[in-house]
């Protein structure tokens, strides 16, 4: 086991997807998943083994923020041998043209944390999605006809932002929503040679606060996003 996961060796599969909630990996392991084991219970951060049309996949909570998603997501890489990383959240939409249900593959992260920062000081050091699956991601999410953004997001450190203003600016210049782990999760899929990518579906909208949804339509697109990554994560097989 690693510090904060007590799965033994082989119990987590080569590619997996990460939601914030560990209550949504539970909900995914028992609803898209066959013959699904518990492999974490540590801090209630629960992952699951089983099969998705045949292949090995696993699920696991990462908590919110990049200090979380990038303990689990290290532990997983490094400790576990995981090779593809689906990040599976909500995000606000900054972006006037991104609305509330629309998804957002987020091909490059901005971000005001100092993780990566810290490492280099005198560079901007973008963080990217791995192409292949981001590319992937598109064509299934398109083939399934959903409403569909690829670009920049904003990885915060910070949700109760007293400058929230500040992120409206970069939504102005097509960033298209804000969220608090894709920097970390791409920065430490860099640095370890994996592939990772991070998929939101809107849940609120920082320009148009009347853009609400019911809890009902919002599983719906949760669901939505769940079949996109997981599609996503086996479709090279
Ligand atoms: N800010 C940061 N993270 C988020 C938001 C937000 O408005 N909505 C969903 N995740």
């Amino acid at each position: 086991m690693s510090i904060h996961i007590s799965a033994e060796k082989g119990q987590i599969a080569d590619k997996i997807l990460l939601p914030g909630d560990p209550l949504r990996a539970k909900f995914i392991a028992e609803n898209f998943l066959e013959d699904s084991v518990c492999f974490n219970e540590i801090r209630n951060m629960f992952g699951y083994t089983g099969t998705y049309k045949g292949h090995k996949v696993s699920v696991m909570g990462t908590g919110m923020g990049m200090p979380s998603i990038h303990i689990y997501a290290r532990e997983l890489i490094v400790d576990y041998g995981v090779k593809k990383l689906i990040r599976v959240g909500t995000a606000g939409a900054i972006d006037p043209d991104v609305h509330v249900r629309d998804l957002v593959l987020a091909q490059a992260a901005a971000t005001n944390s100092n993780m990566i920062r810290n490492d280099f000081p005198e560079f901007d050091f973008p963080q990217i999605a791995d192409f292949e699956l981001l590319d992937k991601a598109y064509h299934i999410a398109k083939k399934y006809g959903m409403t569909t953004h690829v670009g920049n997001v904003l990885s915060t450190d910070v949700f109760y932002s007293n400058k929230p203003e500040r992120a409206m600016e970069l939504g102005k210049l097509g960033v298209k929503a804000i969220e608090m782990e894709a920097a970390a999760l791409y920065y430490l899929a860099t640095q370890h040679k994996v592939q990772a990518l991070g998929i939101m579906t809107i849940s609120d909208n920082l320009n148009d606060s009347s853009e609400d949804t019911s809890a009902e339509e919002r599983q719906t697109t949760f669901t939505d996003m769940m079949k996109v990554g997981l599609e996503t994560l086996i479709a090279n097989d």
